[in-house]
């Protein structure tokens, strides 16, 4: 990333003015009671999310880098995600839509006259304009969780129609090979990286093999069709426990239909498209289908190997493509399309390896724990990821077609519980590759 200062101003202005063009779609696109309304009990109203928005923009933006005087200290509680879990935030005394329609802009006027008038140097909230990207990457974040409570909204759709992917598609080798040794893992220049992704390190990965693309809805349906979900053998004991407590027959959202499978997106009732990536499967689906395989899913080291290391030059990069930043023609990010693109497209986003879609479309589950790397520093604050690491939460890597480009690159880490299927969330599987044959 640059150093000039003017640069780094208005690439910070254009991060926050996206990821608001996406907040005000996502809540003007409903009526004020649906805002208010809480549509599942694993989410909050929307009306919550877009109070939080503005609340964590005055906490870091306005007070901590600007030194301003507090706007609306009186609401720091009722929008602090861990003093009120989900289920419970429709009862707390929160804005109504106007008014919080109104604090959002009210905090961003003045965070613009923060940003012209800070120097994007001298310490590490300032540098690049990290606390700039970071809040940038917050809204994003919060812009995914609302169109998650969009898709879980029972009634008519309200995001109007928007364009499919451009189908276009190679026909592709079922299976990479990435060859073993060790590759950088994580981040130390990455100006907006967040503290997860940091430090850069050396891993060893033997060599693997990764499927070139995520798994399809096809391919999931003939687990279905092999009664996959009705044998234990394919299960952790959890996943196993999971199946039989929710009766779990197939992913989130499909129904059965005579001979086909219909799926319910954003509203609309389709039949389920063979050729896109599984979506709204947990941890454990995914896992299942992988052993069913006779496959396992690829560790989060394995899948950034996949995604970063150039062979060529031993680099890694920041994208699958390369080091420039997404491009539409990369990757299916941004909610630009309000579904995944079919299996083999995007040739331009391919890693040096050939591995495609690693980034948006789906975020895909890993075998792996979140765990800190070594050298790990909390920054700028324990609750962003400190408080989860642990082997509760599994590892989500590359982002969704709902996620903004500003808040997805090759390092960045998401997590979830391996329940959850909700989540815009598909998977790819991988498997051993004995040692090379020397030649
Ligand atoms: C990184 C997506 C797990 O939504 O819980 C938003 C991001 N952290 N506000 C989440 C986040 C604080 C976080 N995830
Ligand atoms: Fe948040």
């Amino acid at each position: 990333m640059t150093t000039d200062p003017e640069l780094l101003r208005e690439r910070a202005a254009s991060a926050l003015l996206a990821a608001r063009a996406r907040t005000h779609l996502l809540t003007s696109c409903v009526e004020p009671p649906d805002l208010v309304a809480q549509h599942s009990p694993l989410m909050s109203p929307l009306v919550w999310d877009l109070a939080h928005i503005g609340n964590q923009e005055e906490q870091w933006l306005l007070r901590t880098v600007g030194g301003r005087d507090p706007l609306r200290p009186d609401i720091d509680s009722v929008y602090d995600a861990f003093e009120h879990p989900r289920a419970e935030r429709p009862a707390l005394p929160l804005l109504a839509p106007d008014e919080a329609h109104a604090y959002l802009t009210e905090v961003r006027g003045r965070v613009l006259d923060v940003l012209e008038h800070t120097p994007l140097h001298g310490g590490p909230l300032l540098d690049a304009g990290f606390a700039f990207g970071m809040i940038a990457q917050h809204e994003q974040q919060h812009d995914e969780t609302m169109l998650i409570t969009h898709q879980l909204r029972r009634g008519s759709p309200v995001l109007g129609e928007a364009e499919p992917p451009v189908a276009d598609v190679d026909v592709l080798a079922a299976e990479v090979l990435v060859p073993g040794g060790p590759f950088i893992m994580g981040t130390s220049t990455e100006p907006w990286a967040l503290d997860n992704e940091r430090p850069a390190h050396r891993r060893l990965v033997p060599p693997f093999l990764i499927d070139t693309t995520p798994v399809s809805n096809g391919a999931y349906q003939r687990f279905i069709e092999a009664g996959g979900y009705r044998d234990p053998r394919w299960w952790t004991p959890d996943g196993w426990v999971q199946v039989q407590e929710h009766t779990l027959r197939a992913p989130l959202f499909w129904k059965r239909d005579g001979r086909q499978w219909l799926r319910r997106r954003f509203g609309v009732t389709e039949p389920v498209p063979p050729d896109e990536p599984v979506l709204h499967v947990s941890w454990y689906e995914a896992d299942a289908y992988a052993r069913w395989a006779g496959r396992r899913l690829p560790t989060e080291a394995e899948w950034e190997k996949a995604a970063r290391y150039d062979p060529s030059t031993g680099r890694s990069t920041r994208y699958p493509w390369g080091d420039q930043d997404p491009a539409p023609g990369h990757a299916n990010l941004g909610q630009r399309h309000l579904r995944p693109a079919p299996v083999g497209s995007y040739r331009d986003g391919a890693s040096p390896l050939g591995v495609r879609q690693l980034i948006g479309d789906v975020w895909e589950w890993t075998a792996s724990g979140f765990l800190p790397y070594p050298g790990f520093a909390a920054f700028p604050y324990r609750e962003y990821s400190e408080v989860f690491f642990g082997d509760r939460y599994k590892v989500l890597r590359g982002g969704s077609f709902a996620v903004g480009p500003v808040a997805c690159r090759g390092t960045f880490r998401n997590w979830d519980l391996p329940v959850r299927r909700q989540i815009f969330a598909g998977f790819r599987t991988a498997r051993d590759a004995g040692p090379e044959v020397a030649g």
